[in-house]
């Protein structure tokens, strides 16, 4: 079986995995429900901690704890002792918006975007978030930010609106984090699913998950579709290359806005999977403020 339920855990919005090749364990987040979650997958445990807004992504820091894109801002998280410090909280964002993906760069910044919560106006940014805490509004004009990953060599940065169905590849900057000359890497057709979260994996290609879609999809350098995996459930949220040999491809899902009889034609929605993906990622960029 190439696709595997690791955790039969209903979130409401399973969101933004992180691989710890450190820890060997899968941080997560649930959206609506308001928690951070940590996944062991050697003996099964999930453990939570409570956040006190809507949490929209996280990376973790490079001397130890988390960065988090909570409703209102970028905040430092410490899962011992359990507190929030605020380290950037961008103003001029409308009531009417929230935090969605992000990711931390492979030169150490973190970024996260923004989305109308009604899914309709084009009112949401991508923020980056400097090691100095330093936070420019990079792009615009975005109705649902997502699918935000970068190349093996870091001279492209792939960034998406939902909303708008389309992933865009943008020339990146490693040395400054600027970005120019976008260009549109892939469109979704409707049968498809919107692009979601992603991730790149070794050889450069970049995986989808395609809500609304029930797969994710493995995209060559050029956009081209280059494998399509099937899951049980409608709404894939974002892929994370995790395990001992990072080959093993976890996927979060949401079962938001699903009605009972949607629900009951996908009863682990909400679930986190794991995938033979047959190819390795990378690790995973910490945040180095
Ligand atoms: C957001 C959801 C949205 C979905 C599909 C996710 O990243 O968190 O609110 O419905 O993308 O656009
Ligand atoms: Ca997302």
């Amino acid at each position: 079986m190439d696709v595997q339920c690791a955790l039969d855990c209903r979130s409401l919005l399973g969101e933004g995995p992180v691989w710890d090749v450190g820890e060997q364990r899968l941080y997560w987040v649930d959206i609506k429900r308001w928690q951070i979650h940590r996944f062991t997958p050697e003996t099964g445990a999930d453990e939570t901690w409570p956040m006190p807004e809507d949490i929209g992504a996280l990376a973790l820091r490079e001397g130890g704890g988390l960065v988090v894109a909570l409703r209102s801002g970028f905040y430092f998280y410490d899962l011992i002792d359990r507190r929030l410090v605020p380290a950037a909280l961008p103003e001029d964002e409308p009531e009417h918006n929230r935090f969605n993906d992000g990711n931390a760069d492979r030169q150490g910044r973190f970024w996260a975007g923004t989305m109308d919560e009604g899914e309709k106006l084009p009112t949401g940014s991508l923020f980056r978030l400097q090691p100095d805490l330093a936070c420019h509004k990079m792009i615009d004009g975005i109705i649902i930010s997502n699918t935000l990953c970068w190349s093996p060599d870091s001279h492209v940065m792939y960034h998406g609106d939902s909303g708008q169905r389309t992933v865009w590849a943008w020339d990146f900057d490693p040395a400054t984090g600027e970005i120019d000359n976008r260009r549109v890497f892939v469109r979704t057709a409707v049968a498809d699913g919107v692009p979601d979260g992603a991730t790149v994996d070794s050889e450069g290609f970049v995986w989808i998950a395609q809500w609304g879609g029930w797969r994710i999809v493995r995209y060559d350098p050029a956009g081209r579709v280059a494998r399509t995996i099937m899951l049980p459930v409608a709404q894939p949220t974002c892929p994370m290359f995790g395990g001992p040999g990072l080959d093993i491809l976890f996927v979060t899902s949401a079962s938001i806005g699903l009605d009972a009889e949607a629900r009951a034609a996908q009863p682990q929605a909400g679930s986190l999977f794991a995938v033979n993906a047959g190819v390795n990622g990378l690790p995973e960029a910490r945040f180095r403020g």
